[in-house]
């Protein structure tokens, strides 16, 4: 069986209400691939209202972040019982902007992905490296280090449920997309990664590239043998051109 594709909006702190009734509108109607999935992340408050107007069943909701604890005083946090609520299935976990701004450490985005995994969600693992570690030839070691956590705590089992984004934080909301060649090695350096831990697992884990991705660069991105979608930031805020990059997997 062929792996599922899937195009992914992360929106930011972007978007409004209206945004968010026009996307609907402009994807309920789209036909897509057998086995593809588009999730929408919009920021936290318009979740429900991208629930309640989503009717095509091959487009889904997402978070873009959640606490790792269940309930609690926890000021400002989302649970993942409350995503539940809203019938949100998807979770972003570990965006570099959380990793860089939020002390998002490796070791809390293991905490989060495994409470996301115990809740029913499905989370999307952002790993990707500075331009400095692609320089200085660490992104291997870079992206090993932010998986390693993950597998040794959640099990490599538990990555048939989990999405993984390589997200180049040189490329992100930048413009400089990653060469759909450069895209490809590293994608296909974390499928053999997972696959030294389990090669059956490996295959089966949906990898998406994020960073500058728009309509004009996504076919050839998502052309690539190990290329299995996008996680998309500044190019999803246009409903046309997300429509156009939803229809180029
Ligand atoms: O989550 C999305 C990524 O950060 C990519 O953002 O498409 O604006 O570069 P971008």
């Amino acid at each position: 069986m062929s792996r599922q594709t899937i195009v992914a909006a992360n929106w930011k702190m972007n978007g409004n209400a209206e945004l968010a009734a026009q996307m609907c509108r402009g994807l309920n109607d789209e036909e897509f691939n057998a086995n593809h999935q588009v999730v929408i992340c919009p920021p936290a408050p318009y979740l429900a209202l991208i629930r309640a107007n989503i009717s095509n069943s091959q487009i889904a909701c997402g978070a873009q972040n959640i606490n790792e604890n269940e309930k609690g005083a926890f000021t400002g946090e989302i649970s993942a019982l409350m995503l539940n609520d809203l019938q949100v299935q998807y979770v972003i976990v570990g965006h570099s902007e959380r990793r860089a701004m939020f002390q998002d450490s490796s070791e809390l985005v293991t905490e989060k992905i495994a409470y996301a995994l115990a809740s029913g969600l499905t989370p999307i693992l952002c790993i990707g490296e500075t331009l400095k570690e692609r320089e200085n030839g660490q992104t291997e070691a870079r992206l090993s280090y932010q998986l390693a956590p993950v597998i040794a705590k959640v099990g490599i089992e538990s990555f048939k449920n989990i999405v993984v984004a390589y997200e180049p934080v040189w490329a992100i909301g930048t413009g400089k997309t990653a060469s759909a060649e450069i895209a490809q090695q590293t994608h296909e350096f974390i499928r053999n990664y997972l696959a030294s831990f389990d090669a059956d697992v490996a295959q089966q884990v949906p990898l998406l590239y994020g960073g500058s991705v728009n309509a004009k660069n996504c076919e050839e991105l998502f052309a690539q043998a190990d290329i299995d979608g996008g996680l998309i930031g500044g190019a999803s805020l246009n409903v046309e051109e997300f429509k156009k990059i939803c229809q180029a997997v």
